[in-house]
């Protein structure tokens, strides 16, 4: 087994991202923005939020937090949306998903102005991405690919097979791996396809985001190919300190002895997404300032 951590791919973009914005603000220009909007307490999410407020702090990045309770009015919500798409000092917002079942989660995300929207989920963004043009490209596929190619993992003419179908992974995976370029043939199956081995077995790459430990094993995969595990799930742990330990959707250990390059949770793909969000967070400065 090949372990593909992306401890140093994430270091190496943030460490170019720190040089970029400090001349970027030699050029006059004030650091890079994010707001962050988070809802209700989920303790995932909450460790989500305070990694992406570490990432901003690290970079020298401005960074604006709006928590509240579960029980906030979908019009407050809106309200803060329309003035964090006013304000002149804010170049990036983010909306920690999921939200309260109470909210209507697309009526939120589609309220961000689309060149602060840098999770690219508002429907400009997403459209712009299917088709082809210049848009903000979601965090975990973008940060799946800048990992294969770090690793020199060659997409061309590769069948890939992604599990699962979520606005924020499957389906931006799906549509960036079909791109000219990197010209993958896609294979789309999620947790009701019957018999996903028959699906997986004959892939040079997977890519593995359901949210459910175990999703696939060793027995699903070929010789020689690759899984990129992009679940992060919680099991406890009375042995951990935190009562907790992380797992992904794969099951990691049954590939010890394999011939397949396996990235690892944690220390994985989870790195990429908050480098990646601070990748897209430059980027929208950059375009406010041209
Ligand atoms: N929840 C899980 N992943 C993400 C993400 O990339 N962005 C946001 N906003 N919420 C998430």
């Amino acid at each position: 087994m090949k372990r593909l951590g992306c401890k140093e791919v994430s270091e190496a973009v943030l460490s170019s991202l720190k040089e970029r914005t400090e001349l970027f603000m030699k050029k006059g220009n004030r650091a890079p923005s994010l707001a962050v909007v988070l809802v209700g307490h989920d303790p995932a999410s909450e460790t989500y939020v305070s990694k992406k407020a570490e990432a901003c702090e690290a970079l020298g990045f401005l960074h604006f937090q709006f928590s509240f309770e579960s029980d906030v009015p979908e019009s407050s919500l809106l309200s803060l949306i329309d003035e964090l798409n006013e304000r002149s000092d804010i170049d990036g917002i983010l909306v920690q998903l999921p939200l309260p079942e109470t909210i209507d989660e697309r009526k939120i995300i589609e309220r961000i102005a689309p060149e602060k929207d840098v999770d690219g989920f508002s429907p400009v963004n997403a459209g712009r991405m299917l088709t082809g043009g210049k848009s903000f490209i979601p965090c975990t596929p973008k940060g799946i690919l800048r990992t294969l190619e770090y690793y020199g993992v060659e997409t061309v003419g590769k069948k890939v097979v992604v599990i699962g179908r979520s606005n924020i992974v499957g389906k931006p995976m799906a549509v960036l791996l079909m791109q000219k370029g990197i010209d993958a043939t896609v294979t789309v199956c999620n947790t009701r396809t019957p018999d996903l081995r028959e699906y997986t077995i004959g892939a040079d790459i997977i890519i593995v985001a359901t949210g459910h430990p175990g999703t696939i094993d060793s027995s699903y995969v070929k010789d020689g190919a690759v899984v990129i595990d992009v679940g992060v799930n919680r099991i406890p742990d009375s042995t951990k300190a935190k009562g907790f330990r992380l797992t992904g959707d794969a099951d990691y250990s049954s590939f010890k002895d394999r011939d397949v390059s396996i990235t690892p949770v944690p220390g994985g793909i989870g790195l990429m997404t908050v480098s990646m969000l601070m990748e897209n967070t430059f980027e929208a400065a950059e375009r406010r300032a041209e």
